[in-house]
């Protein structure tokens, strides 16, 4: 029998649990001003890509000008700092072959594309006059920005969609660590030189593990980043997601699956693992970075005058099924 359309979203069991959505946007916001933050130093030290050229320039980001953000950004890097050490002793070989168990074997809840909008919107309340925007209103911004600049129909939807696997920490994911964050190849060497704050993985076994440890450990160079397990999180989720229900492009799938992989998109690290497919796939993640990141600060969207517009583009890559109106998506 086909699915109905559901007029509310159904979650599975004990899904809407009492997570504190806002702590985990905060972390999210610190997470980002700190790669604001890094973009712009690289920007002054001569070693930025284009993508932090774009993103200091629309940022019109001066830490030195402007004391108070400064002291920001220092809180930021505090509380930042203290999810790493959390993040990077945590994510092991072992949990992330369990997270994909786990993602395999359970569907966490049924609904379309803009019931997972608005339920993360309630879910990641937003009462709190510092957090800036709600999700809806980071997701139409990012997606509206790329309109502006007439991006394909596909990158415009990407932009919509892109945080929508945060959903996950009200699945049972074990905290925000496993949730956001930038993320980094699990399986061999944690790369000093391109993941932030490397001195905080001294608890996580795999960093003594006599494989893990090792440069390549289990990966062989120029394996592709497809054959490469990534940190565990709402990208990775997100991704799987897509990448089984949707009919979006390689370039798309890519820019949902490495948006928070600063390590490698940023950073310059794990260049070893490339294939000759990875290296459009950077030009496409690059190309995304910008509007994830700076398009914060635009005005404010209405997610009702923009609806039709964008349930249009829902509805083309993820085409409904015999018997739905929309399509309803296995979470
Ligand atoms: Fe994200
Ligand atoms: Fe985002």
């Amino acid at each position: 029998m086909a699915p109905m359309a559901l007029d509310s979203p159904n979650f599975s069991e004990d899904s809407t649990n009492h997570r504190d959505g806002l702590a985990l946007e905060e972390t999210s916001d610190a997470i980002d001003k700190v790669n604001l933050l890094k973009a712009s130093m690289r920007v002054k030290n001569g070693t930025a890509t284009q993508a932090d050229v774009d993103i200091y320039t629309a940022s019109q980001f001066d830490a030195e000008k402007d004391k108070t953000q400064f002291r920001q950004y220092d809180d930021a890097c505090d509380r930042v700092k203290d999810f790493y050490r959390e993040q990077h002793t945590k994510q092991t070989v072992a949990y992330n072959l369990r997270a994909r168990e786990d993602f395999r074997n359970n569907t966490r809840g049924e609904m379309t594309i803009w019931q997972a909008m608005e339920k993360l919107n309630t879910l990641i309340d937003e009462s709190d006059p510092d957090t800036s925007l709600s999700q809806i209103e980071h997701l139409l911004q990012s997606a509206e920005a790329i309109r502006r600049d007439g991006k394909p129909a596909w990158f415009q939807l990407v932009g919509l969609i892109h945080d929508l696997g945060k959903l996950l920490f009200f699945f049972g994911s074990e905290g925000q660590w496993d949730v956001v964050g930038d993320t980094f190849p699990i399986g061999c060497r944690f790369d000093a030189n391109s993941i932030i704050y490397p001195g905080t993985f001294t608890a996580n076994p795999d960093a003594t593990h006599e494989v893990f440890s090792s440069e390549h450990g289990i990966y062989a160079p120029g394996c592709g980043l497809d054959n490469v397990m990534l940190s565990w999180g709402h990208d990775e989720y997100l991704y799987l997601i897509c990448r089984d229900q949707s009919t979006l492009p390689a370039e798309a799938l890519a820019m949902i699956r490495y948006h928070s992989f600063y390590p490698w998109h940023s950073a310059g690290g794990y260049r070893w693992m490339m294939n000759e497919k990875d290296e459009g796939m950077l030009k496409a993640v690059r190309a995304f970075n910008p509007y994830d990141l700076y398009s914060k600060s635009d005005e404010l969207p209405r997610a009702e005058e923009l609806k039709a517009y964008y349930m249009g583009l829902i509805n083309e890559f993820f085409p409904p099924r015999e018997g739905e109106g929309e399509r309803v998506i296995r979470w």
